[in-house]
């Protein structure tokens, strides 16, 4: 079997805003991201960048309103600049991936504003629309992802529209097939221009119930990543999206780009489901497949604990269908950043595991010098959730990367930023660049061992249950005469272990001892991980 460049390679999320300012206006923008491309095809050595939004928005959401989804906010340059970004990533071996909003525009998108026009304008049935209840009320009790009713009133037509996040968000009806060839033109646009692929904003939510049936109530309203997520966890979400029908949708997508470009084209859903049967069944079937990497969340609630570290990734192997290829996520712009949610030591332990798991990691900008999640004060405030919901914010994890100790963290040299900047002093590029032993070393080092290894990049996975407890995880990844062993010291105890023969140790957390102390003996440190390969690598 051939491998394909998603799935050997490994993605790095840039949030645009956030990434390099070029212009000065304290806002990054996609020359920002051609000033560092360097830095991340060879300094960090990632195979893939992921840029969220840089359509033409109002920013309600910070892009995620998008306005036009055919082109460059000038914020962030313009389809020149977009090319120019493209063509210099794919000299230095860079697939550019974007971000396709399918299940909301901006309520300032001209197909929204032609929309609220009248009952009958062409444009009407593209998005959702019904008539309030007889008391006046909305027309069930569907609720917005970022708080209150998902349902707000058009005083100039006298109906409801739908909105599963800001009310300046409006959700598409799907159901049109209007809407769905529209929405595959754009696909084809930026096909045409020759990006490589697709994230998927909330793409089970496009959706819904064709009946608009009321959600059931929840009577333990809990999330695993959200635990005072109590408003919108007072109902179960099983009407207002992830319908069966976008099973069809998403196959005909795959369709549209496995024949575009002899199947180099990738297709991720984000895809917020922690069953993994269900989560699998994006994968689609065999036949009729859907999403090549529907993302995997559910290390964002890892906490650390081997057994639990263990369970995740064993039952998340054992439920994908035959040919799906595994994925991880442990950070992105819209939860608490990995370094603020494990110590400095787990933290290096869990990159370690990211990068040795089989399947596709996706790492957030900034979590490889372990970025903090900055303390937002709320006159600085800029996300809409976190100012509706108080504690839900994601301002934290958006601050600007920290690449020098200078003003601004070297992002800008604008008067100011569009959030604040956090901790450069401490934290930043130029630094760990500097520092041996520095988080960023250490990502570099395990990315450049994971390009020249087979084994990591697409062999199999096996808990080395001999040496597993709730203390420690083993596993191994093999391929042909390559194995690779990672052990992780969950404990706060160093560890004396013997193993059968082993060639060398690639990599270590806590320690430069790279030397064996006697053969098949080797101390792991307290919270440490270690990389070793079973045989010499060439
Ligand atoms: C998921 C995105 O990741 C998030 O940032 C955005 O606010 C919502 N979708 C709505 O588009």
């Amino acid at each position: 079997m051939k491998f394909k460049w998603w799935q050997t390679g490994v993605i790095y999320q840039i949030y645009p805003r956030s990434f390099m300012d070029a212009n000065g206006d304290g806002i990054g923008d996609l020359q920002g991201v051609i000033n560092r491309l360097d830095y991340l095809a060879h300094t960090l050595g990632v195979d893939a960048i992921w840029l969220s939004p840089f359509y033409p928005s109002p920013m309600v959401d910070f892009g995620y309103d998008v306005s036009n989804y055919v082109d460059v906010d000038p914020m962030f340059g313009d389809l020149a600049i977009f090319d120019e970004l493209l063509n210099k990533a794919h000299a230095l071996n860079l697939k550019v991936i974007i971000d396709f909003v399918p299940n909301h525009c901006s309520d300032q998108h001209p197909w929204f504003l032609e929309s609220r026009q009248s009952k009958d304008n062409p444009k009407r049935d593209w998005f959702i629309w019904k008539d309030a209840k007889p008391d006046g009320s909305p027309p069930n009790n569907w609720l917005s992802v970022f708080g209150g009713s998902a349902w707000e009133w058009d005083e100039h037509t006298q109906q409801y529209y739908l909105h599963k996040f800001v009310k300046e968000q409006a959700d598409f009806n799907w159901r049109n097939p209007e809407v769905k060839a529209a929405m595959f033109e754009v696909i084809r646009f930026w096909l045409n221009r020759k990006v490589d692929g697709f994230r998927i904003d909330v793409a089970h939510f496009i959706l819904k119930d064709p009946d608009f049936r009321d959600n059931p109530l929840n009577e333990n309203g809990e999330t695993p990543l959200h635990k005072d997520f109590k408003d919108y966890d007072s109902q179960i979400h099983i009407h207002d999206k992830g319908h069966q029908d976008v099973h069809e949708v998403y196959a005909d997508l795959r369709t549209m780009l496995d024949n575009f470009d002899e199947k180099e084209k990738v297709s991720i859903g984000e895809i917020h489901v922690f069953d993994f049967d269900l989560l699998s069944s994006y994968y689609g079937s065999v036949e009729r497949k859907e999403f090549h990497l529907p993302f995997n969340f559910t290390l964002l609630g890892l906490p650390w604990d081997a057994t639990k570290a263990r369970h995740l990734v064993e039952s998340y192997e054992a439920s994908l269908p035959k040919n799906a290829w595994p994925n991880y996520v442990m950070g992105n712009h819209d939860e608490k950043r990995m370094a603020s949610r494990f110590e400095k030591d787990e933290l290096r332990a869990m990159s370690l595991m990211l990068l040795t798991l089989r399947g596709t990691p996706t790492l957030y900008y900034g979590d490889e010098i372990g970025m903090l999640e900055a303390e937002i004060p709320l006159d600085k405030m800029q996300d809409p959730w976190g100012i509706n919901v108080p504690g839900l914010g994601r301002d934290g994890c958006r601050t600007p990367m920290q690449w020098t100790n200078a003003k601004h963290a070297g992002f800008s040299e604008g008067a100011s930023t569009w959030l604040p900047v956090f901790d450069e002093q401490n934290i930043n590029v130029k630094d760990q660049l500097e520092e041996e032993d520095s988080l960023l070393n250490l990502y570099r080092k395990l990315l450049k061992i994971r390009r020249s290894s087979d084994a990591l990049k697409c062999g199999a996975f096996e808990t080395l249950n001999a040496y597993t407890n709730d203390q420690f995880w083993f596993y191994r990844r093999f391929v042909d005469q390559e194995e690779c062993w990672i052990l992780i010291n969950f404990s706060k105890e160093k560890k004396k272990i013997n193993l059968p023969s082993f060639a060398q140790i690639l990599c270590r957390t806590q320690s430069d001892d790279m030397s064996k102390e006697a053969i098949q003996s080797l101390t792991l440190e307290a919270k440490e991980a270690i990389l070793l390969a079973k045989n010499p690598m060439t």
